[in-house]
């Protein structure tokens, strides 16, 4: 039997992730919406290209949350995105409302589901639907530091001329702002990076990946990134379906690891069939770590004002 799969969120995030699931045929998948017609249309549409592209993966469109009963994996896309000059914050309360209502809805048909959460701002969300779901820690993670490292390999295989494959790196932290980029154990076809290139042009690179969404944001003027967000997404999701045990940063719920207690932060995780299967613990220089603790205490904040700590 093939698994199934729910994507919450039937926009650009939610749809081209059920897209990208489908095509590889990883699993059922089904595109939940609040707007009519609309999820049930896009999954008519993929499925119509199913023949073309030889997939027999079924997707079905819906506004009702009785179809997503049994999800393996539940994928949170529903919100509001962020639009020009606007912080990921600004969408707390909105999205506050949504995430809550939505998490709601799924653990009462998928009680053993695992929750990927992509809606920012992505570490109080990931918070919020833990806190909702009354889900054990491992079942709930959050979409960041895939995204953000793949931003990081993007502009460092640009500049240096190289393959993305050959640009091994890590983002932890948070989405953002406190992004924590690990330059110094950054390496290209094995080389650390900082012999590779200037330490200015380094900084400038690690700023816009930094900037990465917001770049994005402001050239397609109305809407955000969902090309790369859905992949990093997917590959989450692959992780976990084909209990592949690969570690990726993702936003995990810290009990004390890395110093942080009760906090949404991007860390590496090993993602398997159980969702996060373990925590790792790799050396950070002490620039790191305060990174990571400045972007945990932003977290903090925003889970203070939806008081949910
Ligand atoms: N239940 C279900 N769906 C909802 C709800 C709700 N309560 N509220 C909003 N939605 C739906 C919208 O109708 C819309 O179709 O969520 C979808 C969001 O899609 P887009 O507006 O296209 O946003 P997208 O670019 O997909 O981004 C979604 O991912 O990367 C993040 O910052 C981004 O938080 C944003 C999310």
């Amino acid at each position: 039997m093939r698994s199934k799969v729910s994507v919450i969120g039937a926009g650009n995030v939610g749809a081209t992730c059920a897209q990208r699931i489908v095509e590889r045929g990883y699993a059922d998948v089904v595109l939940v919406d609040i707007v009519e017609g609309m999820p049930q249309g896009k999954a008519l549409d993929m499925l119509q290209a199913g023949p073309v592209l030889g997939y027999d993966s079924r997707v079905v469109g819906t506004n009702s949350y009785d179809d997503t009963a049994g999800s393996d994996i539940v994928i949170i896309t529903s919100g509001v995105p962020r639009k020009p000059g606007m912080s990921r914050d600004d969408l707390l309360n909105v999205n506050k409302k949504i995430i809550t209502e939505v998490t709601e809805n799924v653990v009462k048909r998928s009680p053993r589901s695992i929750i990927i959460m992509v809606t920012n701002p992505l570490d109080a969300m990931a918070q919020l639907a833990l806190k909702v779901s009354g889900f054990p820690r491992h079942r709930v993670v959050g979409m960041a530091g895939v995204l953000d490292t793949a931003r990081f390999r993007t502009f460092l295989a640009a500049e240096l001329k190289v393959s993305v494959a050959d640009v091994s790196a890590h983002v932890l932290g948070g989405h953002g702002d406190t992004m924590v980029p690990l330059v110094g154990s950054t390496t290209v076809g094995g080389v650390p990076v900082s012999r590779l290139m200037s330490r200015e042009k380094l900084n400038r690179i690690v700023q816009r990946t930094r900037d990465g969404g917001g770049e994005i944001v402001s050239l397609l003027k109305t809407g955000s990134a969902y090309y790369a967000p859905s992949a990093a997404a997917v590959q989450m999701a692959e992780a976990i379906l084909f209990d592949r045990k690969q570690i990726l940063p993702c936003a995990a719920y810290l009990d004390g690891e890395y110093g942080i207690k009760g906090l949404f932060v991007g860390v590496p995780v090993k993602l398997g069939r159980k969702g996060i299967e373990k925590i790792i613990k790799v050396k950070l220089t002490a620039a790191e770590d305060a990174a990571l603790k400045k972007s945990a205490a932003a977290v903090k904040e925003l889970v203070d004002i939806m008081g949910i700590g």
